[in-house]
């Protein structure tokens, strides 16, 4: 039996499995296993109502975990999964208060990663519905993005049951764009590599940009924090860690962690420098933001948080 049969087995038998996305690793547990999905909270440290991804082999599944469906999520349904975008909907009877986190609503995505859908494929052949899956990391940390960085955050928390699936690094590296479904018009909770410009392409409608009364947990303030202290656009001091585009040069004494050539290099190896600066035990890391648009949003607002200036 394959690693992926056999861990797509072992959800079914309520057990925790870390799998690849093409965003970052998620902590997956069967949605429809509430002893199974409070092994998730446990295992990160999460406080319990927060509302879980609900991860779904293809959009044939919408219907079963979520209801009046409008037609424009139909529309990125269709124009954007498998991808990085998860949808906000006005659930179904399916789908929980224990993964909704007792909102009115559902959060559902089809990962890309070659490996996320061979393992919901299976689950479903199983019979299962859709696996529920926060990013694969202590609460509050840096998410991972590739199987050592889950080894490191939860490595001596999951039991000899679970399985860690190693796909590699995630190619997008950041978190899912996630979109506000229950209204009339769609409005950007987190934004991501499904960038705002896209969403309108699909759907022909203009953004909801009021504010919204939905609980993100990613937007509570400090998330997605390494260690050491991370202070936007300044000069860096020797000894400081340095993340800034590659035509940028690196001041004597700094150590630099990344040079990324462009905006989807950047948000590739953000989170994995973040991580390095930990384990060289550094104190401070200097980090230049990317100017522009498109996912630059998505890298400056994990930015701010992890910089606790959010
Ligand atoms: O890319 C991703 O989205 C990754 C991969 C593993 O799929 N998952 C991820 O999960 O980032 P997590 O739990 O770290 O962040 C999911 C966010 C949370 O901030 C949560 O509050 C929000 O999605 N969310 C989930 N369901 C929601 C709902 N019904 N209403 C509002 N927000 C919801
Ligand atoms: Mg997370």
């Amino acid at each position: 039996m394959s690693q992926v049969i056999a861990a797509a087995a072992a959800l079914k038998a309520g057990h925790l499995v870390a799998f690849p996305t093409e965003t970052v690793y998620g902590l997956g547990a069967n949605a429809e296993d509430e002893s199974a999905v409070a092994k998730i909270y446990s295992a990160k440290g999460r406080p319990a109502d927060h509302p879980l991804i609900v991860h779904i082999a293809s959009e044939k599944l919408l219907n079963f975990w979520a209801q009046s469906i409008p037609d424009y999520a139909l529309e990125l349904a269709k124009r954007y999964w498998p991808g990085p975008m998860t949808l906000i909907l006005k659930r179904s009877d399916s789908a929980k208060n224990f993964v909704t986190g007792g909102q009115d609503s559902v959060g559902l995505r089809v990962p890309a990663h070659p490996i996320a859908l061979e393992l919901l494929e299976a689950f479903t052949e199983l019979g299962g519905k859709g696996v529920a899956a926060p990013s694969a990391n202590r609460f509050g940390k840096v998410s991972p993005t590739k199987a050592s960085a889950v080894r490191e955050e939860l490595g001596e928390v999951l039991g000899s049951n679970d399985f860690i699936l190693d796909g590699g690094d995630s190619e997008v590296g950041i978190e899912s764009t996630i979109i506000d479904c229950t209204s009339s018009a769609p409005r950007i909770l987190r934004p991501g590599a499904i960038t705002k410009e896209m969403i309108e392409s699909a759907t022909g409608l203009e953004l909801e940009t009021s504010e919204s009364n939905m609980r993100v947990s990613g937007s509570l303030e400090s998330h997605y924090s390494p260690t050491a202290a991370v202070v936007l656009d300044v000069e860096p001091a020797s000894g400081d860690g340095f993340v800034a585009m590659s035509n940028v040069e690196t001041p004597v004494g700094v150590i630099r962690l990344a040079s990324p050539k462009n905006l989807e290099e950047y948000a590739h190896v953000l989170y994995s420098a973040l991580r390095a600066a930990d384990e060289k035990s550094l104190q401070r890391i200097v980090i230049w933001q990317p100017t522009g648009d498109g996912i630059a949003i998505a890298i400056r607002d994990r930015l701010l948080r992890a910089s606790n200036e959010g």
